[in-house]
């Protein structure tokens, strides 16, 4: 049911159309400063969006088999609506290929091979790009929730074929794919996830590792993300140091912006020496784990509200 006097819609996708639990503390904090939020479904053709001052992106999880609609759905929201984050951050960040442009401007990331659909790669030229020795992950870059991400073994032969296919696999769709070596400090340091709200750092929280072996077919159909064992950590320095610099640097990737964007999260994993390097930089629709940062509901809903 819509409510005729919300002027905030909490964009999802169908699967969830009561948000992820992961926004209850969210929905609450609004409430409780009068702030009336409708929950809608990105792409339900019912709505009209222009009813909503403020549209803020959340669980809209099932774009990522159809970026290109959900993009033109950013530019469409925002010719009557404020959409957070903006259209034009949103299409930057939808493909995994922006940790290019924050390489080129020094941020540490980790260290990937890109391969393009266009170059037409046959089984040897992906197979002479894996590594020689250790384990590597398979991913497409527009992806989420781990999905069509597979872990493979370099010296085992039919872990590399597997390798092998699933990357054809996704290159023949014409996905683009990334080749990375699994940084194996993430087993048992994690990954760790920091949150910031109108570009001030806010919580973070430790992500045990989620990858276990080869992508299966299947496996992940109909599954919007991998089941994540999430706790509240507190970010080191140095992570602190990362972190803060890719949020200082975004206007240099994005000149068009013209001010703190209402969330950023900036996932972290440690290299094999231990320093931290950007695995993924969330400005479309990460969950903010809400309920790991004490305060961090009501910080982020008196962004909100001060949009108003
Ligand atoms: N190079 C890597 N080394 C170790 N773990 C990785 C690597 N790449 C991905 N992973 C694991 O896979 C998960 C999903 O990958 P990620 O790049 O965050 O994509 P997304 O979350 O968008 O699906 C990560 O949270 C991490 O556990
Ligand atoms: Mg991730």
């Amino acid at each position: 049911m819509t409510n005729p006097t919300a002027r905030l819609a909490l964009a999802t996708c169908a699967a969830l159309p009561d948000l992820d639990s992961d926004d209850a503390p969210l929905r609450e904090a609004l409430r409780s400063r009068g702030v009336e939020a409708d929950v809608v479904v990105w792409d339900d053709p019912t709505v009209d969006w222009s009813t909503y001052a403020h549209v803020v992106i959340r669980s809209t999880w099932d774009y990522t088999d159809r970026p290109v609609q959900f993009a033109d759905w950013t530019r469409r929201v925002e010719r009557t609506s404020q959409l957070h984050n903006p259209a034009d951050v949103v299409t930057w960040n939808i493909d995994k290929t922006y940790l290019r442009d924050l390489e080129r401007i020094g941020v540490p990331i980790v260290p990937t091979i890109w391969l393009d659909p266009e170059r037409n790669f046959d089984s040897r030229a992906i197979h002479t790009r894996f590594p020689a020795f250790g384990d590597f992950v398979i991913k497409p870059t527009v992806s989420a929730g781990s999905r069509d991400t597979g872990r493979y073994a370099a010296d085992e032969t039919p872990s590399r074929s597997l390798a092998i296919t699933h990357a054809k696999n996704l290159l023949g769709v014409g996905r683009r794919v990334m080749l990375q070596r699994y940084l194996r400090q993430v087993d048992t340091v994690g990954e760790t996830a920091l949150v910031y709200v109108d570009g001030v750092f806010s919580h973070s929280v430790r992500k045990g590792a989620l990858l276990d072996g080869p992508f299966r077919a299947g496996e992940t159909e109909g599954v919007l993300y991998r089941r994540e064992v999430m706790e509240p950590r507190e970010a080191t320095e140095a992570e602190r140091t990362v972190a803060d610099g890719v949020v200082a640097a975004l206007p240099q990737v994005l000149p068009q912006l013209d001010g703190p964007l209402l969330y950023t999260r900036i996932d972290l994993i440690p290299d094999d020496e231990g320093n931290p390097v950007l695995l993924e930089l969330e400005l479309t629709e990460p969950s903010l784990f809400f309920q790991h940062g004490p305060g961090s509901a009501e910080r982020f809903a008196d962004a909100v509200a001060a949009r108003f």
